[in-house]
């Protein structure tokens, strides 16, 4: 059961607005005294909440505090996370990890950091933004799967971080096709996998998670094509929060996945995110381009494309766009 404290500012996030103290105390079945004391409360822990009389109160800021103990405080899962590693600086969390890695770092390890200075995007990208505002964490998996299989890893962290934005911040993340997530058609999240395997045996994965959370600007090329949190709700997030949401939900899914070694458990929950559900989306193959309706992935994680003659085309690789 979680505490009063904890449903009352649940209400205040989730309200857009004033919400009046006579709704609180009858929603949530508690005294007039005790909303005002924990109002109190979450105003000294730096929650600054307006109160106005005969509207109610209104949640116009959210602290952020990243550290630490601040992310296990929040943590609630059995591995995701419970190795923990926090960085006011670091070069990339992805290269950390495989540091890491290498001294034999348990599976479900997390490394979290406040600034990158030498953050990796997709294709050879920089993925940068400034000190204190986004999330950068990688997580190492030593998972028992094939080596074929461990792209399908990066379709389950994705749709965990999209599912971890709407439970904790309420807001209709969606995931475009394969990994990229999106928020009002613009991206959102990054997310970078990389692999040390043989031939048939992966020794570990790291997939390296990009969050836009408090950002204000973008530089101009990118204002039309990125986004962030704070820029859609309207005030700043809980990074530490946040990050403790994406662990639960990465558990989640993660184990469903290792169960069944595919996609199977969670084509439907995919499907649900999926920005370009049932849309026309344009396939962009090397030397090759058509369109079709998006249907949804397959239990491998491809994309599946109806076409104009009623076909199916399943889309292992490329670049799809709407
Ligand atoms: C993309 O190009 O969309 C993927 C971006 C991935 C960025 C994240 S930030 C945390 C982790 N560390 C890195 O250096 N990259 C990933």
């Amino acid at each position: 059961m979680e505490s009063t404290k904890t449903r009352i500012l649940k209400k205040l996030l989730e309200t857009d607005g004033y919400l009046s103290g006579q709704d609180l105390c009858e929603q949530l079945g508690v005294s007039r005294t005790a909303v005002w004391k924990y109002m109190k409360q979450l105003k000294e822990e730096g929650y600054e909440i307006e109160a106005v009389q005969n509207k109610g109160y209104c949640l116009k800021d959210v602290p952020d505090v990243l550290g630490e103990s601040e992310i296990k405080s929040r943590l609630h899962t059995r591995w995701a996370g419970q190795t923990l590693y926090y960085y006011d600086e670091i070069d990339s969390t992805n290269t950390q990890i495989k540091r890491l890695a290498e001294e034999d770092a348990p599976h479900g390890t997390l490394a979290v950091a406040d600034y990158q200075s030498k953050g990796k995007g997709r294709r050879g990208h920089a993925w940068d933004s400034p000190h204190g505002s986004a999330i950068y964490m990688s997580i190492l998996f030593r998972p028992d799967i094939r080596p074929d299989r461990a792209s399908m890893l990066t379709l389950v962290i994705g749709l965990s971080v999209a599912q971890a934005i709407r439970s904790n911040l309420g807001v209709q993340a969606q995931i475009k096709w394969p990994n990229d997530i999106v928020l009002n058609g613009k991206k959102l999240v990054g997310i970078l996998t990389e692999m040390s395997a043989q031939m048939n045996y992966i020794e570990y994965l790291v997939t390296g998670i990009g969050i836009n959370a408090n950002l204000r600007e973008f530089p101009e090329e990118l204002a039309d094509k990125a986004t962030s949190l704070q820029k859609e709700i309207g005030h700043k997030v809980n990074r530490s929060a946040l990050i403790a949401e994406c662990m639960k939900k990465i558990e989640e899914n993660y184990e469903t996945f290792v169960k069944t070694q595919d996609l199977s458990g969670m084509m439907e929950a995919y499907q649900e995110v999926l920005v370009n559900q049932d849309q026309q989306v344009r396939v962009l193959e090397p030397g090759h381009e058509y369109t079709g309706i998006a249907r949804g992935i397959n239990a491998m994680g491809e994309l599946l494309v109806e076409r104009e003659d009623g076909t199916i085309t399943e889309v292992y690789a490329g670049e799809v766009s709407v």
